[in-house]
């Protein structure tokens, strides 16, 4: 591993009114290992590594939420996150999504009422311990055709007046879903699933975002199309290729390939593994020439 080893090597981007590394990190890898002291420890490994930009939500728990992992008590991301690293670093953004979750029976469900985000968003602020929450996703399940999000994101942008989120965000959209949102409230940031071999219909979709000044995140950056259930996709060829090339991992090709997709393009890769973290801070100073880009792409 690099003796500077650092978060900043990817450079930075300015979310709203914060400024943050690119290379971030997903919390919902955080949850499944029953041993919390190392899940403890990737977090605060991760920050003392330069990493100021935390993706998670209040359903990302285990076992229970949407990581089904064995019995015993629950973990939730946003307690792991606040027992890591409350008090909080003055520059760390932590960014959380609204529309699944959990209901009063256990019960996970995709999509919240307008009434019913408010009551997401303050389980988020009680979670994380935290009086504002500094950048809330509006996450949805796409339907096709007419799909609006006006009433959703109408009601996070009230609890933006209201000073209970500081900046909101997409996941999960297409083109059309943005157009409805911005003339309701700024919009800081798309969060998508896209990877080197997932949902490449966004490669038109990534550029939008730069050219109106906001950030697309995309996830599953790393696991691809093997999604939330394994560790990782198959790399390709080119990939196999250049990283050996490189004397680095496929995993850190994916990633390094994500950030090469424009400077408003952010990582959250997710680990609950403390090696597998140094690696993809390490990725964040891998660099690509147009030739292998091209390769990959
Ligand atoms: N908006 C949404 O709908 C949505 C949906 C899903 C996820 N997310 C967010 O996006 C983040 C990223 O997604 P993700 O965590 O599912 O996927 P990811 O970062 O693409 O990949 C994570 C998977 O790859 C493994 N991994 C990570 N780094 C590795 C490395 N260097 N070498 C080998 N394996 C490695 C992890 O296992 P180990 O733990 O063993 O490292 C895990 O199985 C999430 O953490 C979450 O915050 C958002």
């Amino acid at each position: 591993m690099p003796e500077n080893l650092s978060a900043a090597a990817a450079g930075t981007w300015k979310l709203g009114d914060f400024t943050i590394n690119r290379l971030g990190f997903g919390a919902m890898r955080t949850t499944p290992n029953p041993d919390r002291s190392v899940a403890i420890r990737v977090l605060r490994r991760a920050v003392e590594l330069g990493v100021n930009h935390i993706d998670t939500a209040a359903f990302y728990a285990s076992p229970g939420g949407t990581l089904q992992v064995g019995d015993g008590p629950i973990r939730y991301a946003n307690e792991l996150i606040r027992e890591a690293l409350s008090p909080y670093p003055e520059d760390l953004v932590i960014t959380t999504k609204v529309g699944p979750g959990v209901d009063a029976s256990g019960n996970f469900y995709n999509a919240a009422t307008a009434a019913e985000l408010r009551e997401q968003v303050e389980l988020n602020l009680r979670q994380l311990g935290k009086d504002v929450l500094d950048v809330v996703n509006l996450r949805i399940i796409k339907k096709p055709g007419a799909d609006s999000i006006a009433d959703r994101f109408g009601a996070l942008a009230d609890l933006v007046d209201a000073g209970l989120i500081r900046h909101l965000g997409l996941s999960n959209i297409r083109v059309d879903h943005l157009d409805e949102a911005q003339p309701i409230a700024p919009v800081v940031c798309v969060q998508n699933s896209y990877a080197l071999d997932t949902h490449r219909d966004d490669d038109s979709f990534v550029p939008v975002c730069g050219e109106r000044g906001m950030a697309y995140v995309p996830f599953f950056a790393i696991a691809g199309t093997a999604r939330e259930g394994t560790a990782t996709t198959e790399p390709s060829d080119a990939v196999r290729r250049i990283a050996a090339a490189k004397g680095v991992s496929e995993q850190q090709i994916r990633l390094a390939w994500t950030l090469h997709q424009g400077p408003h393009v952010l990582a959250i890769p997710g680990t609950g593994n403390p090696a597998h973290l140094e690696e993809n801070i390490a990725a964040g100073a891998i660099e690509l020439s147009p030739e292998e880009l091209a390769e990959l792409s």
